[in-house]
């Protein structure tokens, strides 16, 4: 299986990451010793996990040369507005300790006004104003990639209609057993755009249901490998990135090691996560009261 993919900059990005949405503060700082020490070189963060800081007070600890590691961050919606990106960037740098990041997205296809929750319909129905701005922001060496996160694909297409000086490299959404999204996965193939899978374990609510589905424990038996490394490498087989995040030192190292499943084997998880009615863990729509479900109209 792929250990990176290439990027349309040509930058390979490492197809595991370790994940720190829900790593809190106090523990975050050791799972990212610990990863880097085991071998991950890819940490998937964000300005609203509020844990940059400690993030990167663990990769200024560690030995790792800036330029071997990949970080990932993202514009949170209250920054959309293009007067408001870069201070929200620089914050991200600051706490990371870096002078640039490697990929920067679009967490959601949802603006709020500054400092606030109150939607901003202007840009959520066109950010691309916020998208040229961070291609500036790419012109000027503070990011290497800029991506989105969440966007369905008219989301995408809506964005993507402009005459666009950087195509979006990723994006980043829930993709798992319960969720796995073939539509989409087959869209964005079609059009050269990467996946990014988010809690691919289908994080902490659903994790203990993902691990003993009979399909998934009986490759993992079978190839005498644990069932969480069996979704992490079928996730990697599909063409997408993984995500997963875990604050456990034998998790960590468990899940980096990813393995090609017969195509058998493949197949059959694929059949089996894509026959029965998908179910989302992730869906701040009613959350944020926003007048529509950001998913519609996928
Ligand atoms: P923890 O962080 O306490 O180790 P996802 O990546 O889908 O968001 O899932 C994250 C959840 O899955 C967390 O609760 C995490 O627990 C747990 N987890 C991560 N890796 C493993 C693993 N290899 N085996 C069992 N549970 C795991």
């Amino acid at each position: 299986l792929p250990s990176h993919y290439t990027l349309p900059s040509g930058d390979k990005i490492p197809s595991v990451a370790l994940g720190v949405w829900q790593a809190s503060q106090g523990e975050v700082g050791n799972a990212v010793k610990t990863a880097l020490s085991t071998g991950y070189r890819h940490i998937d963060g964000a300005w609203i996990y509020r844990n940059e800081e400690e993030v990167g007070q663990a990769l200024k600890a560690s030995s790792v040369p800036r330029e071997e590691l990949w970080l990932t961050s993202k514009l949170w919606n209250t920054f959309h507005a293009p007067e408001d990106i870069e201070a929200a960037l620089d914050q991200s740098l600051t706490k990371l300790g870096t002078d640039y990041l490697d990929l920067y997205l679009i967490h959601w296809p949802v603006a709020f006004k500054e400092g606030t929750t109150v939607l901003d319909e202007d840009l959520t129905a066109d950010p691309y104003p916020t998208w040229q701005k961070l291609e500036e922001l790419v012109d000027r060496g503070k990011i290497r990639n800029i991506g989105i996160s969440n966007f369905n694909i008219r989301r995408i297409q809506n964005l993507t209609a402009n005459n666009l000086k950087y195509q979006p490299a990723v994006n980043q959404v829930e993709l798992n057993f319960w969720n796995p999204q073939p539509e989409l996965l087959q869209w964005s193939k079609e059009n050269g755009l990467l996946l990014e899978a988010y809690s691919p374990l289908g994080s902490d609510k659903q994790v203990g249901k993902s691990l003993s589905v009979p399909e998934v424990k009986d490759i993992a038996c079978k190839l005498g490998i644990t069932p969480a490394q069996v979704i992490i490498s079928w996730s990697v087989q599909r063409g997408t990135i993984v995500l997963p995040k875990s604050v456990t030192p034998s998790r960590i190292a468990e899940n980096l090691a990813v393995f090609e499943l017969p195509q058998e084997d493949f197949e059959r998880l694929e059949t089996a996560a894509t026959s029965h009615t998908p179910q989302r863990v992730v869906n701040p729509s009613a959350g944020w009261k926003l007048p529509f479900d950001v998913f519609d109209g996928q």
